[in-house]
């Protein structure tokens, strides 16, 4: 984990997630250009191979697409992808280069049903263990049966704030 600043002063009601999302709003241009991801990583690439061998279809819900560049990765892989994310300036953004999304908070929101996968890289980290929780199970349960589920954490210890890529506060939920 990087530098970490103190944690801002929450609005009443308001989560360490909602204060993210107000941040990625502000910032998700500056998050883009910090955060290419040109090529498919392994585990997109393990994700895209277990549902084609599952055989089942190819539909798939990405969480948090952000730039869209794993969701392009994804569909260059055959796989039917639905984008989408909480912050509207990524879905903006999206749709400014032609690309469909959805706006869906996956803590809120509903997930929909029957996906053959859902994937999330870099998106349950900002969610606290509770949130976390009650999202894995609702996703599981947006799942066909024999789905796939992938997402990617943060490795470490704790909670913690950091102005990291965006000059501006994101809360980073820690796992070991
Ligand atoms: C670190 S970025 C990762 C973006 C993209 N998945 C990537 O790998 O480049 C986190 C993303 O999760 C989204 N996000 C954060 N909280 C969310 C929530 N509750 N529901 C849906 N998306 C959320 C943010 O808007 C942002 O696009």
């Amino acid at each position: 984990m990087t530098v970490t600043i103190p944690a801002p002063t929450l609005a009443v009601n308001q989560t360490p997630n909602d204060f993210t999302l107000e941040t990625y709003e502000r910032t998700a241009a500056l998050y883009i250009d910090k955060s290419r991801k040109p090529e498919a990583t392994p585990a997109l690439t393990e994700f895209a191979a277990s549902i084609k061998k599952a055989g089942s279809g190819t539909r798939v819900l990405e969480i948090g697409s952000g730039s869209g560049d794993q969701a392009d990765q994804l569909a260059a892989l055959g796989l039917s992808v639905t984008r989408s994310d909480a912050a509207q300036a990524f879905i903006d953004l999206l749709e400014a280069r032609g690309v469909t999304a959805q706006k869906l908070n996956v803590v809120a929101d509903d997930l929909g049903t029957s996906w053959d996968g859902i994937y999330a890289n870099a998106v349950f980290v900002h969610l606290d263990r509770a949130q976390f929780a009650a999202v894995l199970h609702r996703s599981v349960a947006a799942l066909k049966v024999g789905g796939t589920l992938a997402f990617t954490l943060t490795k470490g210890e704790g909670e913690a704030w950091s102005e990291v890529k965006v000059d501006a506060p994101r809360f980073f939920c820690l796992w070991t």
